[in-house]
């Protein structure tokens, strides 16, 4: 008896303790992505028409938190908000170094996380560009990226093509290998990140997002950050009933 009792205080102590930390961690969050800087770029965003409301998170990752938004006439958005304080620089730094299209020598970690938002405005706008389906950017300003909202017209976000039930998997494969095609042959980038959790299935229309590690096909790890792509994609399609070697998928993409 006496031991039960323990034991039921001490899991109520814990749930005491996780409870506490949860709303730590939510304060500490909370004030992560909205610090001075953040906040001054939104309410500048905002006074441009950009966005005149923020109402709900939509995903709240590793390095981002995305939003939804509402610009000045109505129009649903995404805005993706850079955290700071959690991005990992050195990736950034890495990435950013061996592209051309950025000449920053800088280990200032604000000009980082500006240069790598936009450096995913310029791969999304690129993308477009070459008719791969993507978020049309909308603009970058600092930490801070306004995008197209993918989803329905109740504003529901769309989902991820990991966790969709896919009713046309054959349609779904070929049009995503030709995105990757595109992307490498005619807007010579490699997405760097591409899998199943970052596609987002409009309708039954695959949506590539998350462009922020996409780098030049010069750049040095570009190969092997294609190869990372394909084995993904691989693996996801064989979830989906669609057998393709990694092999096959990359002679399409190089068009052999
Ligand atoms: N344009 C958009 N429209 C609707 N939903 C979006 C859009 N962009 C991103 N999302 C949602 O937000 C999530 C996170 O976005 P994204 O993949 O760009 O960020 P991330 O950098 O991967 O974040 P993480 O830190 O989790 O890796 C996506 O999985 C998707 O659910
Ligand atoms: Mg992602």
């Amino acid at each position: 008896m006496e031991s039960q009792e323990t034991k039921s205080d001490i899991s109520l102590q814990k749930m005491r303790e996780v409870k506490r930390l949860k709303s730590v961690e939510d304060r500490r969050v909370g004030s992560e992505v909205f610090d001075r800087i953040t906040l001054k770029t939104l309410y500048k965003l905002a006074n441009q028409g950009y966005i005149h409301l923020l109402n709900g998170a939509i995903s709240t990752g590793k390095e981002a938190n995305v939003f939804k938004g509402a610009d000045e006439d109505g129009k649903i958005v995404a805005v993706k908000i850079y955290r700071v304080t959690t991005s990992d620089f050195k990736k950034m730094q890495y990435y950013i170094q061996g592209d051309p299209r950025f000449n920053v020598r800088s280990n200032n970690k604000r000009q980082l996380i500006n240069n790598w938002v936009l450096k995913e405005f310029k791969n999304l706008n690129r993308a477009c560009e070459v008719g791969v389906r993507v978020p049309k950017p909308i603009v970058a300003k600092n930490n801070v990226l306004v995008m197209e909202f993918i989803g329905d017209d109740d504003g529901s976000p769309a989902r991820l093509m990991r966790q969709s039930k896919i009713s046309n998997p054959k349609y779904v494969s070929d049009k995503i290998i030709d995105y990757v095609k595109k992307l490498y042959n005619d807007a010579e980038l490699v997405h760097g990140d591409l899998s199943g959790f970052n596609i987002l299935m409009q309708e039954d229309e695959p949506v590539i997002i998350d462009l922020s590690q996409g780098l030049v096909v010069d750049h040095p790890i570009s190969e092997e950050l294609l190869n990372r792509d394909i084995e993904n994609l691989s693996k996801d399609f064989k979830k989906m009933g669609i057998e393709i070697s990694h092999d096959e998928i990359k002679r399409k993409i190089m068009d052999l």
